[in-house]
């Protein structure tokens, strides 16, 4: 075997060797190639088929849901129906219907300002089908994938990137840890505490409600991921006990209270001090 004789051999041996054996990777490589270019050529036809099938099977569930549960507001066709001040919902996407879907807003009881986040009724599998038929209305985000919105394994550089992005882009309306705050027209940016990542991202690329749609051009994935890891951080923190906040707002007048008559008091020590001098 020529394996075994290999350090009795002169360079050039080596060099012939080092050949041959490049030889193997190649050939392996080509064969993956030819492999790869064959299932290529054979499979998209079959796939695309299946995939068709199963496709117009889950939107014609998905237009039997919608009937029965969205269309008394939105129209049958998705339309929007004006009395009911129910908007459009032709290009809203997949992602919207999984966000007020899996967050109970939708179905709304009845019209109001905003729709609460209630107790969701819907499986998995039927907010799919809702989803997929309202994709199929027109363009919109679809529902993003794990590898979007998964956090996990994001650094502490990633987490204080994601806590600047957030007091710049959404303390205003959700309060700089997330905690939500009523807004001047009567709406409310509700607490981030419950917000799942794919509900999160969800709303970023969607806008619910009176919030603003932060689309990828504005806010790519990566920066989202990381708002997304700063939110996770912050709901994390109040069960460790670490937080002053998770104390409320009595705990916390507290010690504005108590730092802020302590510098009273010490202020007075100097004025007393300086007095005394003069
Ligand atoms: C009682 C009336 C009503 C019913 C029933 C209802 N909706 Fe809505 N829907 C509304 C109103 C009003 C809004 C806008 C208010 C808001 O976004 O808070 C809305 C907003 C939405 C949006 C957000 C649109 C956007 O621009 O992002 C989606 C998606 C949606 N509805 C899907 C559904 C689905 C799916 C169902 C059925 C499971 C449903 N709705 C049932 C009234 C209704
Ligand atoms: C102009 C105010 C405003 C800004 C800025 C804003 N939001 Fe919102 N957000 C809202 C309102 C209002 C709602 C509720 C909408 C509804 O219920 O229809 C909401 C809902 C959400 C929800 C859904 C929460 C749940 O549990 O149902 C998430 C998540 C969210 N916002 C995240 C963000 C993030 C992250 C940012 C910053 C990148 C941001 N928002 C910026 C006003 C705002």
């Amino acid at each position: 075997m020529r394996f075994l004789a290999r350090g009795g051999r002169s360079s050039k041996d080596r060099t012939s060797l080092r050949r041959h054996r490049a030889a193997r990777p190649v050939l392996l490589l080509l064969s993956l190639f030819l492999v790869g270019a064959t299932y290529a050529a054979v499979s998209p036809a079959t796939e695309s088929v299946a995939d068709g099938a199963a496709d117009a099977q889950l939107i014609a569930q998905g237009k039997a849901l919608f009937s029965q549960n969205c269309a008394s507001c939105h129209g049958l066709g998705g339309e929007g129906l004006a009395q009911q001040g129910a908007p459009a919902l032709t290009n809203v996407g997949a992602a919207a219907v999984d966000f007020q879907v899996s967050t109970g807003r939708m179905p709304m009881a009845n019209p109001l300002v905003q729709a609460p986040a209630k107790e969701n009724t819907f499986t998995e599998d039927e907010i799919a089908a809702l989803a997929a038929y309202v994709a199929s209305l027109g363009q919109g985000p679809a529902i993003p994938t794990e590898d979007q919105y998964n956090p996990a394994g994001m650094s502490p550089e990633d987490v204080s990137r994601g806590g600047e992005l957030f007091r710049t882009n959404c303390s205003a309306c959700h309060n700089f840890k997330g905690a939500g705050g009523a807004l001047p027209n009567g709406a409310v940016a509700p607490s981030l505490q419950n917000a799942t990542p794919k509900q999160i991202l969800e709303a970023l690329r969607t806008g619910p409600g009176q919030m603003p749609i932060f689309a990828e051009g504005a806010l790519p994935d990566e920066n989202a991921k990381q708002v997304i890891a700063y939110i996770e951080q912050v709901n994390a923190v109040p069960a460790a006990g670490l937080s002053l906040g998770g104390l409320g707002p009595v705990a916390e007048g507290f010690w504005a209270w108590v730092a802020g008559i302590g510098s009273l008091v010490l202020f007075a020590v100097w004025i007393a001090s300086r007095g005394a001098r003069a």
